[in-house]
């Protein structure tokens, strides 16, 4: 079985559909968080919206586009990058690349297996392309086998910007699914805490890979840590990550 997020269209009872794209740091970043289905639980995943120094837009981990939000992001510039940034960020690919056509699709290795249909033009690794080289850093995670993602590091404002390696839910993060707070406090552990998704817990495989990846995003001068679910790292986002690293070293 193929574990992936499923779309979730209809707003329900008690889950209204989160508010749409809004600013996040004045005309560099943008979020747009939307609802998903995993495993059953329902919970929200974010898209980030970064705009490089010509003015162009890199949608990362990309919602379902609709005329309104396509709209709206014209209106802050042209989408030249759409990036699906980890094995479990596709979902909704097709539909950026059907509301932007002329944008480069990048991928994580590993979606090229688990998505055949899904048109890309460049696989990401430890090299940023040419689209976003000097403004945007990236390290692939390795070391796991369920679960692969490209860190990012967005210089100008000091933003590390993941998918799944940080998790942080909380007794404040908003429109959080009851089965899934029973699973991260009473299974996971991982409550009020910052720590690697579960796929991540339980995946690892070479701890040495996985080391020497988290390294080289320590080496990063961040503060911010937007990961794609839960709560957003305002600051001291490097103790996160260290916090992350122990738990991998510890594990
Ligand atoms: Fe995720």
């Amino acid at each position: 079985m193929v574990l992936d997020y499923e779309s979730v269209r209809a707003p329900r009872k008690g889950m209204d559909m989160p508010p749409g794209l809004h600013a996040y740091i004045a005309g560099r970043i943008w979020l747009c968080s939307y609802p998903v289905k995993y495993l059953g639980m329902e919970l929200t995943a974010r898209m980030t919206v970064i705009r490089l120094e010509d003015g162009r837009l890199i949608l990362h981990s990309p919602c379902e586009i609709d005329d309104h939000l396509r709209h709206a992001l014209v209106e802050l510039g042209e989408v030249a990058c759409i990036v699906a940034p980890g094995t479990f960020h596709h979902l909704h690919v097709p539909s950026a690349q059907a509301a932007f056509p002329e944008a480069e699709t990048f991928i994580c290795p590993g979606i090229e297996g688990k998505r055949p249909d899904l048109h890309f033009d460049g696989l990401l690794g430890d090299i940023a392309p040419a689209a976003w080289a000097g403004q945007l850093e990236q390290v692939l995670v390795r070391g796991n086998r369920r679960i692969w993602e490209v860190a990012f590091f967005h210089r100008q404002t000091r933003t590390l910007i993941l998918v799944d390696l940080i998790e942080k839910f909380t007794d404040a993060t908003p429109k959080v699914d009851w089965k899934l707070k029973l699973w991260w406090k009473l299974v996971f552990h991982m409550w009020n805490t910052a720590k690697p998704a579960p796929e991540y817990q339980l995946g690892w495989s070479d701890r040495k890979a996985a080391r020497a990846s988290l390294l080289r995003i320590l080496q990063w001068d961040f503060e911010r840590v937007i990961p794609a679910h839960g709560d957003i790292v305002e600051a001291d986002g490097r103790k996160a990550v260290e916090n992350a690293r122990r738990n991998i070293l510890a594990g």
